[in-house]
């Protein structure tokens, strides 16, 4: 049994991973920087199908235009080359001094107006390159602090200034959707919008919500405690999953950026499951890129930089296969009709039966027996889940 990616796979994966020099806030980096096409050639090698990054991964900040167009056009000339894609790319709006109180959300204005030209001038690249998502990560929006600014006015500001990206987008006619990605803390100490949900609540107060959606990822989620998978299936309900990052996670600490897989793998099983297999009747419920978004570990070299590249993928199609597996496993079956998960899709209330209707329905309520549950009527969610992690370690 060995999947082998390819391009139908749609793997990508960002510059700032595989091109992760591995300084941390306790230790210089401990490999070379890896120039951009190089890791562009090694991917499509590995049979990735695209590759993202920030503006600044690409050309340092502050850059003049010669020396942008020389990487654009380098990078367009190994894309011919490879045949891959830049599906997505994104703002750095984190690491300059500049970015210390945030971009978007600073309390000093001239650093806003500064941050949306940057990003303005982003989405041109955007444009250029091909790239239909636009992910804003605002991990320096935020504070340490309570008393540092009204988080109501701060998001006032964030909205203003998704607003005038949609509408940047909609009068230069470009094909572009932006995708959120919410984080809780790190590197301020509150993010705004820290979470899935946080960041639903906002997408709906924009002018034009429909162009924004979302970039949910594993280990962000993960670090408040959350169910990622519940949280991509919130997103999916509410068809706001425009893109995915994917990596792993150990519990409620730093984020780890793990390789996918390498952090809960059951979530991680019940995930590739959820992107696979569950749109109507079993087809994937998700047809994006599947974005790995994590950090080579500092430990290894620039051989163990590809071979956990490499890791990202097989992981996923492992996991892949498995899912399929166990969805096809008839005492599997047999165990989620058990489950009475086919009675969940029946709405409550009969077709046509109104509020009247039920209130006249003794069945429901005066001869219904609650006392029944005691000691009966399990669902067998604990039989499901034994099969399910079977598949998983191959035992099925
Ligand atoms: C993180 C984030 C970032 C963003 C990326 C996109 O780990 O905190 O994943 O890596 O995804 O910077 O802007
Ligand atoms: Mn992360
Ligand atoms: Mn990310």
């Amino acid at each position: 049994m060995s999947p082998k990616p390819s391009p139908k796979d749609k793997f990508t994966f960002g510059l700032w991973t595989i091109g992760w020099a591995a300084q941390d806030p306790f230790g210089a980096a401990t490999r070379a920087p890896i120039d951009a096409v190089d890791a562009l050639r090694k991917l499509s090698e590995l049979g990735a199908y695209g590759m993202t990054f920030h503006d600044d991964d690409l050309f340092p900040f502050g850059a003049s235009e010669g020396e942008r167009r020389k990487a654009v056009d380098a990078l367009k000339k190994g894309l011919d080359e490879t045949g891959m894609t830049i599906p997505m790319i994104t703002t750095n709006t984190f690491t300059h001094p500049v970015f210390k109180d945030g971009g978007v959300t600073s309390n000093d204005r001239a650093v806003r107006r500064f941050t949306v030209r940057k990003v303005l001038r982003n989405l041109d690249l955007a444009a250029e390159i091909g790239a239909t998502t636009f992910v804003m990560w605002g991990g320096r929006e935020g504070a340490e602090y309570d008393f540092s600014k009204d988080v109501r006015i701060a998001l006032e500001r964030y909205r203003e200034a998704a607003n005038i990206f949609g509408q940047y987008v909609l009068d230069q006619g470009y094909d572009i959707r932006f995708a959120i990605e919410p984080k809780p803390n790190e590197p301020r100490g509150d993010i705004l919008l820290p979470t899935v949900g946080h960041a639903l609540a906002f997408i709906g107060s924009l002018d034009h919500p429909e162009l924004v959606g979302l970039n949910p990822e594993v280990g962000h989620e993960q670090m408040a405690g959350l169910n990622f998978t519940a949280g991509i299936a919130q997103a999916l309900f509410h068809g706001k999953l425009f893109h995915i990052d994917l990596n792993g996670q150990r519990g409620i600490k730093y984020d780890q950026d793990l390789v996918f897989g390498h952090g809960d793998l059951h979530s991680a099983f019940s995930l590739v499951d959820l992107l696979e297999n569950g749109g109507p009747g079993g087809v994937p419920a998700y047809e994006g890129p599947r974005h790995f978004d994590y950090k080579p570990s500092r430990t290894e070299d620039s051989e163990g930089v590809w071979a956990s590249a490499a890791a990202n993928m097989r992981m996923y199609l492992l996991l892949k296969e498995r899912a399929a597996a166990f969805r096809a496993d008839p005492e599997v079956q047999e165990a989620i009709v058990a489950t009475r998960q086919g009675e969940l899709a029946q709405p409550t209330l009969g077709t046509g039966e109104s509020i009247k209707d039920l209130l006249a329905d003794t069945s429901s309520f005066e001869d219904f027996d609650p006392e029944v549950y005691y000691n009966g009527k399990g669902f067998g969610f604990v039989r499901l889940q034994q099969l399910a992690s079977e598949h998983l370690m191959g035992a099925r």
